[in-house]
């Protein structure tokens, strides 16, 4: 079964990524968190999808709670991620008199990993934490590496700490009932990947992408080690997000603007997170093609390999420049004021870059509303 190991300096875990993995699920959490009653939080849509999950938990002696919260599947606004649903989760949690050594575990998308890790972190002082991801996104990106955190209604994660599961465990059976477009979405972070790392998981994945969209079991699974190994390297190499972590921010400060806009008076564009991603990583990279930091080719690959897989690359009706670069500037990841762009020199390899002149960042947006 393929794994991957994360060494961190406190504490190390594993992701186990197989299919059907969850009838498992209730012996792996016992091997990291023996005890004899736990809670699993689960995401609404895909409560009656999994219940080998909660029967594997209870099968193996687990007195366990179900606690489930509203979608974020099917509802793909990550509004439900907040502090009130926080509350309400402690509650739950008091109520089924979960102790310090009792393991939460959490399945579904990003939005129930992240909250559930959250409320993990912080009852009790922290409690050992399990999520199982049923989203692409979620499984490549938000299940490892230890963020977790809610949205106040100023704006998204402004809350949260760094809390290291104890294990995750990836079922990739659970892609086979999940939307193309939620795929999608999770594919574009796959790209990002390979941009930023990895140019083998680039041409791989350019191979491979027929057999991902026919949801083929063994493509899937090495897509989700591929990726889950890129990303456990980058949190090993820097947890907290100093230095390299901040490399999967590639795209990412145009993809907010773009999500903090949508929706407005003036602009429908790109409202979920992946198709935001995916215009992102081309306004990065078409600027760095023109500062001549990055070949013209990678820019071509890029697009193609976005179109294939059907995300956005242009978009007609984004919010005005002016907005948007507000907008970058008021992003959390902006440094003494400076917007910090992760620019592609070459497949696989990225920098951050803090002295972008206004006018080059202005006409990076501008070129995305021009069709490729
Ligand atoms: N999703 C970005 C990170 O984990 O650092």
């Amino acid at each position: 079964m393929p794994s991957v190991e994360l060494r961190l300096p406190h504490h190390d875990y594993q992701v186990r990524i197989k299919p059907g993995a969850l009838v498992q699920l209730g012996s792996w959490v016992r091997e990291v968190a023996p005890h004899n009653r736990a809670a699993l939080i689960v995401d609404r849509a895909v409560v009656r999808r999994h219940t080998s999950a909660l029967q594997s938990l209870r099968d193996n002696g687990y007195d366990c709670a179900q606690i489930a919260i509203p979608p974020d599947e099917t509802d793909l606004i990550d509004r439900h991620k907040n502090l009130d649903l926080s509350s309400w989760l402690y509650d739950k949690l008091l109520a089924h008199h979960l102790e310090r050594h009792c393991p939460v575990i959490c399945l579904g998308g990003g939005v129930t990993t992240d909250l559930g890790g959250f409320v993990a972190a912080t009852y009790l002082r922290g409690v050992p934490f399990v999520p199982c991801p049923t989203t692409l996104l979620a499984m490549v990106d938000a299940s490892v590496g230890g963020k977790v955190g809610v949205n106040l209604p100023q704006g998204k994660n402004l809350v949260g700490c760094f809390y290291q599961p104890h294990l995750v465990v990836i079922d990739t059976d659970t892609l086979s009932t999940l939307s193309k477009r939620q795929l999608r979405f999770g594919l574009a972070e796959c790209v990002k990947h390979g941009m930023i790392r990895d140019a083998e998981l680039f041409n791989w994945t350019e191979d491979n992408l027929d057999a991902i969209l026919a949801l083929d079991s063994a493509a899937l699974v090495e897509l989700v080690y591929r990726n889950v190994q890129i990303k456990a390297q980058v949190v090993m190499e820097d947890e907290k997000e100093s230095g390299p972590r901040a490399h999967l921010n590639f795209g990412h400060t145009f993809a907010h603007a773009i999500e903090a806009t949508a929706g407005s008076e003036t602009s429908t564009a790109g409202s979920q997170h992946g198709e935001a991603v995916a215009l992102g990583m081309i306004a990065a990279t078409r600027l760095a093609v023109g500062q001549r930091h990055c070949a013209a080719e990678v820019l071509k690959r890029l697009i193609h390999l976005l179109k294939r897989i059907g995300l956005p690359t242009t978009a007609a009706n984004l919010a005005p420049i002016p907005r948007l670069m507000e907008t970058m500037r008021l992003d959390k990841k902006v440094a003494g004021g400076h917007i910090r762009l992760v620019l592609p020199h070459r497949l696989g390899e990225v920098s951050i870059v803090e002295d972008t002149p206004d006018r080059i960042i202005e006409a990076a947006w501008e070129s995305l509303r021009q069709p490729v």
